[in-house]
């Protein structure tokens, strides 16, 4: 039977992990996978995670099956986390998804089942795993212009003038906040300009927000996702509680359809339902239950939210540090959009061939496009990751 199938390259992304755990030199530095680090390398459960945990464990009477939906009390936190004063409710449908790439799969199952010829615009680049994941489950990607590599900003005009071009009603992926790879969002005026184009060319916004909290603040973080919800009829909203939770490995995001109207949301969530119970049958539940106890409880949600400003404050540090050492080791070289950019990523700017020779010879990882994760710089290490990019310049 597996007879003709060949072994497949590891993930661009998360094959690094492995690559860097296997690596037994001392000075090693992982910049790869987007996990949050602290000052000391680590990355450890939120305090408040751990008083959400312990309350469940104590409080959980049943482990019975919740459906295909998830936990409706998070379902409902996450709502009003993403949409907020956005009064669309009896338009919105939010159900949990295995994370926020669960929530892309069913995304793209939801608009396959609406027209088996979908196509969705990505920004070029996006995230190294939007064109398997999407692409697999069948819909055709097509890329828009989005990161100019020679000058470091995005190319808001071409962007424009790509999104006026595509055919009218066509499906539009966005990036929230904290553009992966790229760090570099739209302003929100650009956001109020893309929205007037989305509106009048009817076309169909679907944004994908992994990393809520992370550039500005909640709320900051969720301008364009409010700003076009309360303009356009219909909208798909990813969201993913990997980074701004830290719960990574227990598989926990939210999927959000505005729809037309109440019948119409309807029958989005009718189908929603149907194709979880074809993938997976219903969502993990234990992270879902610890986000919808933080929101749900007045103490744990300040608490969530002052160690989610921390983690923000704490990669703006190290953005403005590594800069500043690149500016010592390499004067030579701009690289003033490591402290324009937001989120765990931006590019380094360097060809496949330094990024190789960066991890061969200097035990530095990071994605083959110099894409970085921010979050892996130290005070301890900033000058030996410096001094490495230099010297492969
Ligand atoms: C990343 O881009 O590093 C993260 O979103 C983790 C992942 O799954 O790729």
């Amino acid at each position: 039977m597996f007879d003709a199938l060949e072994s497949l390259p590891a993930d661009a992304i998360l094959g690094l992990i492995a690559e860097y755990n296997d690596d037994t030199r001392a000075e090693k530095i992982d910049l790869g996978v987007g996990v949050y680090r602290t000052a000391d390398g680590q990355t450890p459960v939120l305090a408040a995670v751990k008083a959400a945990e312990r309350r469940i464990l104590e409080t959980q009477d049943s482990k019975a099956y919740l459906g295909t939906a998830g936990n409706p009390a998070f379902n409902a936190s996450m709502q009003s986390l993403t949409f907020a004063d956005v009064e669309q409710s009896e338009r919105l449908v939010t159900v949990q998804a295995p994370g926020g790439s669960g929530a892309l799969r069913v995304a793209a199952a939801l608009l396959l089942a609406a027209d088996r010829e979908a196509s969705v615009w990505v920004s070029d680049p996006t995230w190294n795993n939007h064109v398997p994941l999407l692409g697999g489950a069948g819909l055709t990607l097509r890329p828009y212009p989005y990161y100019d590599t020679e000058r470091h900003v995005i190319r808001t005009e071409a962007m424009l003038d790509a999104l006026s071009d595509v055919p009218e009603s066509s499906i539009v992926l966005f990036h929230a906040c904290c553009h992966n790879p790229s760090g570099l969002d739209p302003s929100d005026d650009e956001w109020r300009a893309i929205t007037d184009l989305v509106v009048e060319r009817g076309l169909l916004p679907f944004i994908d927000m992994a990393y809520q909290g992370f550039a500005r603040g909640l709320d900051e973080d969720a301008f364009a996702v409010r700003h076009m919800a309360a303009r356009v009829p219909e909208m798909i909203v990813s969201n993913s509680c990997s980074k701004n939770f830290g719960l990574y490995r227990d598989r926990v995001g939210a999927l959000s359809v505005l729809a037309r109207d109440a019948d119409a949301a309807a029958v989005i969530q009718s189908q929603l339902s149907s194709i979880a119970r074809t993938i997976y049958s219903m969502p993990p539940d234990h992270g879902g239950a610890v986000v919808a106890t933080i929101l749900g409880d007045e103490a744990l949600r300040a608490e969530w939210s002052s160690e989610l400003a921390t983690m923000r404050a704490r990669i703006t540090e190290m953005r403005a540090l590594l800069h500043d050492a690149l500016k010592g080791a390499a004067p030579e070289r701009d690289f003033s959009h490591l402290v324009r950019a937001t989120g765990m990523f931006c590019f380094l700017g360097l060809s496949a061939e330094q990024v190789e020779a960066l991890k061969r010879d200097h035990a530095v990882y990071m994605v083959g496009s110099s894409r970085i994760n921010v979050a892996g710089v130290t005070a301890d290490n900033v000058d030996h990751l410096a001094s490495a990019i230099a010297s492969v310049l």
